[in-house]
């Protein structure tokens, strides 16, 4: 059972933007019915993860919708699979640089619940948001401690300085353990940060213990993931980084949380649940969430989204896309596909 929080599910890849148009529609095929309604009740009970098998979670019909088309496409560019909260950054896959005009000044949006190292540290507003509502909800139980987010948005230069700078301590082998290299750290994206530990006007080390282990416990419920988990370190390549926050979102976030999978697991996992093929769904307290993966093709990719209910669309930086829906009453009746 997942402790999940009710929260909108707000739209933050570039396909959201209102001049992404779904370029065509598919025509109503067969209905398919399903016991679906004593499945809706369980999943408003508790958390869950459907592996489609055959038998979706459907409401009853809603008869406005009935004859409207259940899906309808939207039209990606090769480049926009290096775009999005979801993207894979690591030694083999590179991060794209975002549009640094969507980045935001963290201490000019942050709540008041945390401290920021510098007036230049950018993050994406998604990032800024999520860390807001884990901030705000840390301090009920932080007592005299804070946190200071200590690094954020990193251009290449400044990737390369770290780099430099570990190399020299440590041998480059060793540095590569601890510092991506420059242009392969999440810190480029505007999705990851890092937590200092603060107290009495000090800054220390983050080691997520204490009072602080409530974040790296609870981090999963805002969207985020603690990236570099000790026991993962032979697949991500880098060690033990309690500090390190990168956003996913709230549904991939508790995902991973529930099936301890690091991001290189979770984005290899999710390729399992194609659009043509059996989708994951996931209830939470605030809804339902479809989850399924697109393979990118070379010209360009036409990626099918339901004409109902809410959704994004984020590259995973290696060979596709997620699309990630959310239904607040459930999923919809269906027709199957063909
Ligand atoms: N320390 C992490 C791996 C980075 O440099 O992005
Ligand atoms: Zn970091």
């Amino acid at each position: 059972m997942f402790d999940s929080r009710e929260q909108d599910f707000t739209p933050h890849c570039s396909r959201w933007d209102p001049d992404t148009r779904p370029i065509k529609r598919q025509s109503q095929k067969k209905t398919r019915n399903g016991n679906g309604f004593s499945f809706c009740l369980l999943m408003f009970l508790c958390g869950w993860i459907i592996i489609n098998n055959g038998t979706r979670p459907v409401l009853a019909a809603d008869a406005e919708k009935q004859g409207e088309p259940d899906w309808t496409y939207v039209q990606m560019q090769p480049d926009d699979v290096h775009q999005g909260d979801l993207i894979l950054v690591n030694q083999e896959y590179a991060c794209t640089f975002p549009n640094m005009e969507k980045l935001v000044v963290v201490s000019d949006t942050k709540s008041e619940s945390y401290l920021v190292k510098n007036e230049q540290e950018k993050l994406l507003p998604q990032t800024v948001e999520a860390l807001n509502s884990l901030m705000d909800d840390f301090l009920t139980v932080a007592g005299s401690v804070r946190i200071n987010v200590i690094s954020t948005y990193r251009s290449y230069e400044l990737q390369q300085q770290l780099f430099s700078q570990y190399s020299m301590q440590m041998g480059v082998e060793l540095a590569s353990h601890w510092s991506a290299r420059p242009g392969h750290s999440e810190h480029h994206s505007g999705l990851a940060l890092d937590l200092g530990a603060y107290q009495y006007g000090v800054t220390q080390n983050y080691d997520g213990q204490g009072v602080y282990s409530w974040i790296g416990e609870n981090c999963h419920t805002y969207g985020f993931i603690v990236r570099y988990a000790p026991d993962k370190a032979d697949i991500t390549g880098i060690y033990s980084e309690p500090w390190h926050l990168r956003y996913v979102g709230v549904p991939h976030a508790a995902l991973m949380a529930q099936r301890q999978l690091c991001m290189e697991e979770y984005i290899e996992w999710l390729k399992g649940f194609s659009w043509e093929g059996d989708h994951l769904y996931y209830g939470m307290e605030s809804g339902v969430y479809e989850i399924y993966y697109v393979a990118a093709e070379e010209d360009g990719t036409t990626v099918p989204v339901p004409t109902s209910g809410e959704y994004s669309i984020s590259g995973n930086n290696v060979d596709g896309f997620i699309v990630t829906a959310y239904f607040k009453d459930g999923i919809p009746e269906r027709t199957e596909k063909e």
